[in-house]
């Protein structure tokens, strides 16, 4: 049997006109991650708070945010949002495709956000994630981050984010 190729993977910043595909993209991979993690009206409060359209035009034009998006094949399959949040440099998303997850785009968008931080002169890369989600906790982990704390934050609405924060050193 021949090896399976490595996707072909390309990261280019996400433009106003992608706005609309990423919110849609977003909307499917929550779907298909947080069910069984949080409720539904939870997921619908958190994917109209964070990326509804407007939002997302607004975070575009944040100089202390960036938005990048992957490719494999000319397939626009995930996204990772970051941000410089109370002095330190964090990874705010990061989402892949069901299609494509374990196959290392996580890896390379995790690898793009640490270089940028390393540039800007951060110690370290910080992200929060729901306590829950054990896939994504094992992919960080594999990457070199660690659990700094567990927080419990309202978000409003009857809504809370149970999550750890994780730190990569750099
Ligand atoms: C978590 C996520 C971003 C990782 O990206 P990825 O491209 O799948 O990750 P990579 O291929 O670079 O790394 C794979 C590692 O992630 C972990 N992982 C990813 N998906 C997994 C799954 N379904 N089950 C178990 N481990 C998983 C494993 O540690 C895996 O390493 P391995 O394949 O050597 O065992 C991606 O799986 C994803 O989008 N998941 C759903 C959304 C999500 O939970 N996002 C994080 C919110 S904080």
């Amino acid at each position: 049997m021949s090896p399976v190729p490595s996707p072909c993977i390309e990261i280019k910043p996400v433009l106003p006109a992608d706005v609309p595909a990423i919110a849609a993209l977003a909307r499917e991979i929550w779907q298909a991650t947080y069910p069984g993690i949080i409720t539904q009206e939870q997921i619908d409060f958190m994917l109209e708070q964070r990326y509804g359209h407007e939002r997302l035009y607004d975070d575009l034009e944040d100089a202390h945010k960036w938005l990048d998006q992957a490719f494999v094949d000319q397939r626009r399959i995930g996204f990772a949002f970051s941000e410089i949040y109370k002095g330190e440099f964090k990874l705010d998303k990061l989402y892949i495709h069901p299609d494509l997850q374990r196959q290392g785009v996580g890896g390379r968008l995790i690898a793009h956000v640490a270089e940028r931080a390393r540039r800007l002169g951060h110690p370290c890369v910080i992200l929060a994630v729901n306590k829950r989600n054990t896939a994504a906790i094992n992919s960080y982990r594999k990457y070199g981050f660690a659990v700094r704390e567990a927080i419990v934050d309202d978000i409003g609405h009857g809504f809370v984010m149970d999550d750890f924060i994780m730190e990569k050193m750099l």
